[in-house]
């Protein structure tokens, strides 16, 4: 069932290809001073010197902020809030992955104190666009360089939010494929799986629509056929590159339609056991996209016939909608991801939290083609025990 009034929101503007970085500065005229958001990690991979360099050049005053948190919770986005606040900077450059982009975008709502991240858990609504953004992300990816949301820890619930307002929608968008070439494989394989899930529940949700399907089919297609090599090989510049347009792609997707049961599955997952996104949702995607076969066959079918590009061997709309499924729980095992909880220390003692956690997220639920219910979730979580 398609949606019958849909709507598409993206990024102001969007600079791709090589030497996109070249861009920034044209878009910084009007600040008066750029706050630079990283975290440690992007510091030590020397992804800020590329950025701060062009800065430099440019002339333009701005300060750094390399201590963010990776997959913060609302208060440690908080006190990064606080310290742009006290900077007197008027514009943000996000450098990183969806951690650093989520503090980034949340900020650009925060930077007066009428309202703090607390108060947008309960009522995202309430925030309105205050500083401008330009969002260079580095892992491909969680597109969130191109969605209105921002997920945020809550660790009194054990859980992870997913806060939404259109004004978050970055304004600048920066994808050069510098930032993702030397990408270690472990977060290569994890942050390209999030961009997977991003597609399929995109393509098979019930919030698909006219504008969401050619992003995710297009995403779908692009990440089945690169993220293996993207992976493997340091020197496979094509296909990082395409995993960088497709991660963006499955933002797009993500912002006209949403996701489905993986995610929401899959943030109970990141809010007690902290286990990293792409991981839970890798863990997640083969048990729900089991669970969702019947319901999502149609859509799957789809998928095949427009993802396999060697000699097409299955007919019967059962086999083709089972080869889309195997073909991506072959990739998963191709990449090493865990592909059950063990070693995360979750027990059967945990279910009961776990399943609860999962029905919170009825924002993503509702979206699924097949309805959900804890004993679902029970019985999927069960199965990777
Ligand atoms: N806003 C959205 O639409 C959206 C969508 C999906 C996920 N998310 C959120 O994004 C967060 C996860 O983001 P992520 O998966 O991009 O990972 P991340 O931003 O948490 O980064 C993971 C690690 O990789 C490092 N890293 C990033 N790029 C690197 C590079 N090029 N080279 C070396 N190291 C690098 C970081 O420093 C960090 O240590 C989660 O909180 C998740 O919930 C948001
Ligand atoms: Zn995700």
């Amino acid at each position: 069932m398609l949606l019958t009034k849909y709507e598409l929101q993206m990024p102001g503007m969007v600079f791709a290809g090589e030497n996109a970085l070249d861009r920034i500065p044209e878009v910084l005229k009007g600040a008066k001073r750029t706050a630079v958001y990283a975290d440690k990690g992007i510091v030590s991979a020397g992804l800020l010197e590329p950025v701060s360099m062009r800065l430099e050049k440019a002339g333009r005053d701005y300060r750094i902020f390399d201590n963010l948190a990776t997959e913060p919770s609302y208060r440690q986005v908080q006190e990064s809030v606080g310290e742009f606040r006290a900077s007197g900077c008027d514009f943000i450059i996000a450098v990183g992955g969806g951690s650093v982009m989520d503090a980034a975008k949340l900020t650009s709502i925060l930077a007066t104190d009428e309202y703090d991240v607390k108060d947008l858990l309960n009522n995202p609504g309430i925030g309105y666009k205050q500083i401008a953004t330009l969002m260079v992300p580095t892992t491909a990816g969680t597109g969130a360089e191109a969605t209105p949301n921002a997920i945020v820890a809550v660790p009194e619930k054990e859980i992870k939010v997913g806060i939404v307002n259109r004004q978050m929608m970055p304004d600048y968008v920066v994808l050069d494929g510098e930032m993702v070439r030397r990408l270690p494989r472990n977060i290569a394989a994890a942050t390209g799986i999030d961009a997977l899930c991003h597609a399929i529940e995109c393509w098979t949700g019930n919030k698909s629509n006219p504008f969401s399907d050619v992003f995710a089919i297009q995403a779908l297609d692009m990440i089945l056929s690169s993220i293996e090599k993207a992976c493997d090989d340091q020197e496979a510049i094509h296909e990082k590159r395409m995993m960088q347009i497709a991660s963006f792609y499955a933002g797009v997707a993500i912002a006209a339609s949403g996701t489905t049961a993986v995610h929401a599955l899959s943030y109970p997952l990141g809010g007690k056991y902290h286990i990293a996104h792409g991981i839970s949702n890798a863990i997640m995607l083969m048990p729900v996209m089991r669970f969702n076969e019947e319901a999502c066959r149609e859509r799957l079918v789809q998928a095949y016939d427009r993802c396999v590009h060697a000699e097409r061997e299955c007919t019967a709309d059962a086999e083709k909608s089972r080869y889309m499924i195997d073909w991506m729980e072959r990739i998963v095992k191709h990449l090493d991801i865990p592909s059950d909880l063990s070693g995360f220390g979750v027990s059967r003692n945990d279910l009961d939290g776990l399943v609860k956690g999962a029905m919170e997220q009825q924002r993503l639920l509702v979206n699924n083609m097949r309805r959900v219910t804890p004993e679902d979730a029970r019985s999927i979580y069960l199965s990777v025990l």
